[in-house]
């Protein structure tokens, strides 16, 4: 069984900033949380509260004076203004791709564009981006809610960083007919084209597609489904102890992917495991032809 490492895969820029700015944090003095976890992968969220970082889903929870790491998602104005009211500490771990496209949205809102944004809107750094245009951008997220929409004389478009580069070219064609003047400020940060695109280069030419990363990772999905929609046979793992050998039987080739939130020792792990079915399988072939003598 050959197996091929997609070249672009796990940690990009953001994320690896983030979490090496949660690791300088363990051992501080006080409470230190994250608000939410501080990547969407659960195997590193446990890691950090096995060393005392806690989760938590607002600032109400947490103790006057301590600390809090912001994630690489980011978050609205509001927070940084509650921190401040509670004294904490803030470790700012937003992804400078993310605080573009938040500073963009807060831009073209005070130059009198009413603020379209693209992107999933249950995300959290859409969700992030909204509270920067004052909660009055309008999030868009297929093509059919952009033909929806009705006409806006001045139209300031900003998008998820990690947002599909094709999707948005379709919803930005729509967004045209829809305005007198437009501006587009381009957030898609390239990790997410990178890792796709590397995905899709060897889902073509391989049996089975393992994808690594975390099951509620929008970024790992989307490669999953990507790669699915390629015409591979694709299993997306958080670890490598979902992989089952009796699934490799027979395959000659599997790609290996992960996320942009998945770390290294995940994806490490996983090659371990299929260097071991990679023995077990030859033995097995070799007990068949024995048998068949
Ligand atoms: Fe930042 Fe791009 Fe990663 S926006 S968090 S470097 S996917």
């Amino acid at each position: 069984m050959k197996i091929i490492a997609a070249e672009h895969q796990g940690f990009c820029y953001g994320v690896k900033r983030a979490v090496a700015m949660a690791q300088e944090c363990i051992g501080m003095e006080g409470n230190i949380h994250t608000l939410g976890p501080i990547i969407h992968n659960p195997q590193v969220v446990k890691r950090f509260s096995d060393k005392g970082i806690e989760v938590v889903n607002d600032l109400s929870s947490v103790d006057d004076e301590s600390t809090v790491i912001i994630r690489s998602h980011g978050v609205g104005p509001d927070i940084y203004a509650k921190a401040q009211t509670k004294k904490l500490t803030v470790v700012d771990a937003t992804c400078p791709h993310v605080k573009k496209a938040q500073q963009a949205a807060y831009e073209l809102l005070q130059d009198g564009f009413a603020v379209v944004i693209v992107g999933e809107k249950h995300h959290p750094e859409v969700k992030s981006i909204l509270e920067w245009s004052n909660n009055q951008g309008i999030v868009v997220e297929t093509v059919e809610e952009a033909m929806q929409l009705p006409l806006i004389p001045k139209l300031g478009v900003v998008v998820q960083t990690t947002f599909s580069g094709e999707v948005f070219q379709t919803i930005v064609n729509v967004l045209q007919t829809k305005c007198n003047e437009m501006q587009i400020r381009r957030t898609i940060c390239t990790a997410t084209d990178l890792r796709q695109q590397s995905a899709l280069d060897i889902a073509a030419k391989v049996d089975v597609m393992l994808v690594i990363g975390g099951k509620n990772s929008a970024n790992t999905s989307r490669l999953a489904q990507l790669c699915h929609d390629a015409g591979s046979r694709v299993y997306h793992i958080e670890t490598a102890a979902e992989l089952r050998v009796e699934d490799f039987s027979g395959v000659e080739t599997v790609g290996i992917t992960a996320g942009a939130s998945t770390p290294d020792w995940l994806i490490e792990e996983v090659y371990q495991k299929m260097q071991e079915f990679n023995q077990l399988l030859d033995n097995e072939v070799i007990k068949l032809e024995q048998g068949s003598i």
